[in-house]
């Protein structure tokens, strides 16, 4: 039975100013949630807190979220919401930001609440929106969390990533503005851009994929195939900082919808183990995992009626062209050298892949075997 699609929250803006939407907001205070100066530095915030100021919105920032957020982070900045009691908060930044904005969000709402095993669990997850409403700004053409369904927050104590997907979640307001994108370094502009293809990708040919589905998922996979290199060369252009900024939202809002496949599944392996960048896990691992799943034929006829467009005849030739293109590297050894290391660590890997939420949805359910010589081959590079 079909899923009900959620496509956004309650409003999405997209496109050069937009972040001028932030006075029609209908809030007295802020709470800015950002991971570090980055977007002090480059006056971005700026930009935002006149926008407040304009409006009458008073406001306090927390900084400070690392890269994989933890439970800590999250809890300390539940708490400085509790002293500051904001009506709506708002989340600036890359995908560790707005996931951790979000959890904040719910442990801020609801106090009482302690753990996240309790949010695994979709009888207990909490309603939100009792205090504040939450309002993201991505500043990564990437991981979509401005309008998906999903965190991933750590156990600082175990160490274990809970990945949390939950509608209550999908942010009340989403504001892409590509102004917040226009000095992201080279290399993360080709990670998380391809992590966002890699989204729209897998959505694609998920299991779950229906007719709205694939009519998002089909113009992101154009346009980030299109103006990706285009970026990398010229990061000041603000129309291809815009065309790829819209489209990771949209395809993010075909992923958190029908979900993803085992590219992401391995790559949150990697990303735990090896604490290998999610983007780059992702961009590495795609050509292979599009081979594998050329053996059903209904998904080798979808990537091929790709390939075709792009002028190729393969849809993993056009990849392996675009890594090349983007500087990255075509096998998970040039960053992970040490390959007794890596071998020691591959049964964890394929067991990690093989529990992982995005592996149901994958065109073919793969055992244990077939994870290994993806991995495997992955690793060793493709002849
Ligand atoms: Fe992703």
């Amino acid at each position: 039975m079909m899923r009900p699609m959620k496509l956004g929250g309650s409003e999405l803006l997209f496109g050069q100013g937009t972040l001028s939407h932030l006075e029609t907001i209908k809030a007295k205070k802020a709470v800015i949630v950002l991971a570090n100066d980055v977007m002090i530095k480059n006056g971005v915030m700026a930009i935002i807190e006149n926008h407040l100021k304009n409006a009458n919105i008073s406001f306090s920032i927390f900084m400070g979220i690392e890269s994989d957020p933890g439970l800590a982070t999250v809890k300390r900045g539940a708490n400085f919401m509790i002293q500051y009691q904001p009506d709506v908060i708002i989340a600036v930044g890359g995908g560790s930001a707005m996931d951790a904005a979000k959890a904040m969000w719910i442990f801020y709402e609801n106090p009482d609440i302690n753990d996240l095993e309790t949010l695994m669990d979709k009888e207990k997850f909490p309603k939100l929106r009792k205090k504040a409403q939450l309002v993201c700004i991505p500043s990564t053409a990437g991981t979509a969390s401005e309008v998906s369904r999903s965190i991933v927050i750590s156990d600082d104590k175990t160490g274990i990533k809970y990945g949390i997907g939950n509608m209550e979640m999908v942010p009340d307001i989403a504001i892409c503005d590509p102004i917040t994108t226009i000095s992201l370094p080279k290399s993360i502009t080709a990670e998380t851009g391809m992590d966002a293809l890699c989204h729209a990708l897998e959505a694609i040919v998920s299991t779950r994929a229906n007719y709205l589905s694939d009519i998002l998922a089909e113009k992101a996979i154009y346009d980030i195939f299109n103006t990706l290199p285009k970026v990398i060369e010229e990061g000041t252009n603000i129309q291809y900082r815009e065309t790829m900024l819209t489209a990771a939202m949209v395809a993010g809002l075909a992923f958190t919808n029908v979900s993803l496949g085992i590219t992401h599944s391995i790559a949150h392996g990697l990303g735990s183990i090896f604490k290998m960048p999610h983007g780059l896990a992702n961009a590495i691992l795609l050509p292979y995992i599009v081979d594998f799943n050329s053996q059903n034929e209904p998904t080798k006829k979808i990537y091929n009626n790709i390939a075709q467009k792009l002028g190729y005849n393969t849809l993993s030739k056009a990849l392996i062209d675009l890594n090349t293109n983007l500087g990255i590297p075509l096998a998970l050894k040039d960053r992970l050298p040490n390959k007794h290391d890596f071998d020691s660590k591959i049964e964890d890997l394929i067991n990690y892949a093989l529990t992982d939420g995005c592996t149901k949805t994958n065109p073919i359910f793969p055992t244990k075997s077939h994870l290994r010589s993806i991995i495997k081959m992955a690793y060793a590079g493709k002849e």
